[in-house]
């Protein structure tokens, strides 16, 4: 980036002034992937294997992204991916993120590790609603999820969903790659704990529990072991919604035959994810499990996907795959350490621009025109497998 510059131009761009903003705990907690890193990076290069086949000489002079999840409109197929801890990277947190995505018009998913809490980030953005100072034309409806961890302690587990519920979040997103931590060896070296002043806010009325500090590991690896459930199997799926009406997305899917179960225990959404690499290292790129999970699927869910999303044309090639949203993580980080909201915001509109563009040069107007025809795989994958 030439330095008399100060306006990113793009999602790489931001991560390298991101490193600027952040602690080194908080910059590996944020960065890092599981051992080797090996699925991490393979995110990102997943995408180099597939290329887009342009249709020429379509009238794209209108083009519209906007579509519905799970029947709630946003103005793009993005949802931020839940992601905990978000007061490390700038004091607002995820309100600022709620704020953003809100005004952005795009969706977002509260983690159950996060630092403002279930109610905190629902208001945040209620008052939006009201604030004198937003045009019209910038209300926008909410899509908000709820990302649960299960915890040992059901009555807390359950406590969550009903808080959930109640403060108007639109679905239980089911973190399930996760019945321990990933070995992410910089945050075991760092002996990763929360700061001063940060805590589990949606725990800490209801249990106390907060990361733990350990010698010569990661807290969060510890706050795992201790407190979540590693026993949870299908069978806790039924009791999972008879907690709320909310519909249910399962994320952290990576294979076809997991992604038809889900749909036959209830979930009404899928997130192919394997979790940025952080979880199982070696496990496969997550656009890599995107075809297979939308064939075993066949319609009867919403598929999503997340994982190495850094260019419109990474989400152009999600949305061909058959993902009908996809969720970006780390870069809203970027975005909310270099800037807090307004970077947030910039970090996507910078996504808005890249598909809007993307889009026009493969002669797709609207997202009902991206099929798997403009794309096709390089190397190791076909498109109609
Ligand atoms: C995550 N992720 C995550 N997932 C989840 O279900 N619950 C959580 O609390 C978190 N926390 C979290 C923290 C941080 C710092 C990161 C980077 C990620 C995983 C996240 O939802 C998503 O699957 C990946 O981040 C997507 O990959 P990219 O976009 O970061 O490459
Ligand atoms: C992580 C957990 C919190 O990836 O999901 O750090």
């Amino acid at each position: 980036m030439n330095k008399n510059s100060t306006k990113p131009l793009n999602l790489f761009e931001y991560e390298k002034l991101a490193v600027e903003c952040l602690s080194q705990m908080a910059l590996d907690y944020y960065a890092s992937g599981a051992w080797d890193e090996v699925t991490l990076r393979d995110n990102r290069t997943a995408f180099e294997r597939y290329k887009l086949r342009p249709r020429i000489l379509v009238d794209v002079s209108k083009r519209n992204f906007a579509t519905q999840i799970l029947g709630q409109p946003i103005l793009m197929p993005l949802l931020i991916a839940p992601m905990a801890f978000q007061c490390l990277a700038c004091p607002e947190g995820e309100i600022a993120t709620a704020r953003a995505a809100r005004s952005s018009g795009v969706g977002m998913v509260l983690s159950t590790l996060s630092t403002k809490s279930i109610e905190e980030v629902a208001d945040s953005c209620h008052s939006f609603d009201t604030a004198s100072d937003v045009k019209p034309e910038a209300y926008r409806p909410a899509l908000q999820w709820f990302q649960l961890y299960i915890h040992k302690d059901r009555g807390l587990t359950r406590a969550l969903v009903e808080r959930a519920y109640t403060a108007g979040y639109k679905a239980l997103c089911l973190t399930v790659d996760a019945p321990v931590l990933g070995r992410r060896e910089r945050d075991r070296h760092n002996e990763f704990v929360l700061p001063q002043g940060l805590q589990l806010a949606n725990l800490v009325n209801m249990s106390g529990l907060n990361i733990p500090y350990q010698a010569g590991e990661s807290g969060l690896f510890t706050y795992f072991a201790q407190q979540l459930d590693p026993a949870v199997t299908w069978k806790d799926l039924d009791w999972l919604q008879s907690l709320s009406p909310l519909p249910l997305a399962i994320k952290g899917i990576l294979r076809g035959d997991d992604a038809a179960r889900a749909v036959e225990y209830g979930a009404k959404a899928i997130v192919v994810s394997n979790h940025g690499g952080r979880q199982l290292d070696g496990a496969i790129a997550s656009l890599d499990a995107l075809a297979e999970v939308v064939k075993a699927v066949d319609g009867r869910a919403e598929i999503l996907i997340d994982g190495g999303i850094r260019r419109g044309t990474d989400i152009l090639k999600a949305l061909a795959l058959g993902a009908k949203a996809v969720l970006v993580g780390r870069p809203i980080l970027w975005g909310l350490a270099v800037a807090g909201e307004a970077g947030v915001a910039r970090v996507i509109d910078l996504l808005k621009d890249e598909l809007d563009v993307a889009m026009a040069l493969s002669g797709c107007a609207s997202v009902e025109d991206i099929d798997n025809t403009i794309l096709t795989a390089t190397g190791n994958k076909s498109t109609t497998e």
